[in-house]
């Protein structure tokens, strides 16, 4: 049998860091006010990283993606595939993939892009994963790049508190030994409300409201039911059990949940992954960063199994666990 293995991790964060001491005293030059201590309390987020206006998804994917190919000891001209998780495309088309790949000086291999919120990277993942499974690819490039500071709301504290931008980037290669033991994908549209960027272009103008609208307790409360449920089903798919789990990289979208799925899988926080107190909430981009950082930093060794874990707007949620 015919297995996918990442073989090497790269991330990348625009360098302009905001603190939440800083974020709110922007804010309240504008009226409004919030304060690092409620961000903290509701959220563990410490600081976010911000894009210069005129860099572009893209832009984050190519500095991540060199990253991951220099850990793989791999050239870009060797990747037969390329995936994008993003919500926050350079253009309306042509993909960012394409413009990625332009990026890379390289050309050929097909390129495209995922769209599934937050939880785009663990769609793009599993669908790399079953191309190199039937023979399709051989080398993927897998990156979740975002700059969702172009569609905040910076008049709604509610949300714009809560993101960042930045990208993460795997190279997955075919193997003979697993690498990915299981995969688990779901959605729900009737959801679609409650986290949604609903503007769009048309006739030449910006169609709709094109910032990002949020019911944060209704997304809450659907986040904390469905990251469970997809553990144990990616859990069940493998034959392993939550004491199998070495380390589990949920999406970083808040403390609160991902301390409540792991107290679920019955996992100490040790073995919890934690960025978003420095990232804010990366959208796609957020389980790569969390990954390259933990694979960096010594934390992940090999043999270890890995539960990673996105849920977002759609509503989409899944979980791919594997062996480092
Ligand atoms: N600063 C200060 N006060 C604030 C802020 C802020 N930034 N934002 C809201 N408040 C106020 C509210 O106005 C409200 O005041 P009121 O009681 O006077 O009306 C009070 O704080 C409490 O607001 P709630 O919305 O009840 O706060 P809650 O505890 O639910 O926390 C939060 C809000 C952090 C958004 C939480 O609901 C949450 O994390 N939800 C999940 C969000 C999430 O994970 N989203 C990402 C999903 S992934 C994706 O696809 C993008």
């Amino acid at each position: 049998p015919r297995y996918s293995r990442i073989t090497g991790t790269g991330s990348y964060l625009p360098p302009r860091r905001v603190t939440n001491a800083e974020f709110a005293a922007e804010l309240a030059q504008r009226g409004i006010e919030t304060s690092d201590a409620w961000i903290v309390e509701r959220t563990g987020i410490r600081a976010r990283h911000f894009a210069d206006a005129h860099v572009t998804s893209s832009d984050l994917a190519l500095q991540a993606a060199r990253h991951a190919l220099e850990a793989a000891g791999r050239r870009a001209d060797e990747i037969d595939l390329i995936i994008v998780a993003t919500s926050t495309p350079d253009m309306v088309f042509p993909s960012t993939a394409c413009l990625l790949q332009q990026k890379l000086g390289v050309h050929g291999c097909p390129a495209f892009d995922v769209q599934a919120v937050c939880s785009g990277f663990v769609y793009a993942l599993t669908v790399a994963d079953a191309m190199i499974r039937t023979g399709a690819a051989s080398k993927a490039l897998v990156v979740g790049a975002e700059v969702f500071s172009r569609i905040l709301d910076f008049n709604d504290r509610t949300t714009c508190v809560l993101f960042g931008d930045g990208a993460g980037a795997v190279l997955l290669e075919a193997s003979d030994t697993p690498g990915i033991l299981a995969t688990e994908l779901h959605a729900d549209g009737r959801h679609v409300g409650i986290l949604c960027t609903p503007g769009n272009v048309s006739g030449g103008k910006v169609l709709g409201d094109p910032l990002l609208k949020m019911d944060g307790q209704a997304v809450f409360k659907l986040a904390v039911r469905v990251l469970e449920e997809a553990a144990r089903a990616v859990l069940a798919k493998a034959g392993r059990s939550d004491a199998d789990i070495d380390w589990l990289i949920p999406h970083q979208a808040n403390i609160r949940i991902m301390q409540g799925t792991a107290k679920k899988l019955h996992l100490p926080l040790e073995k919890l992954v934690v960025t978003v107190d420095e990232h804010g909430n990366t959208s796609a981009a957020s389980i790569p960063l969390a990954l390259d950082q933990a694979v960096r930093s010594g934390r992940i060794q090999r043999g270890d199994t890995l539960m990673l874990e996105g849920v977002g707007g759609g509503f989409t949620w899944g979980a791919v666990l594997l062996d480092w």
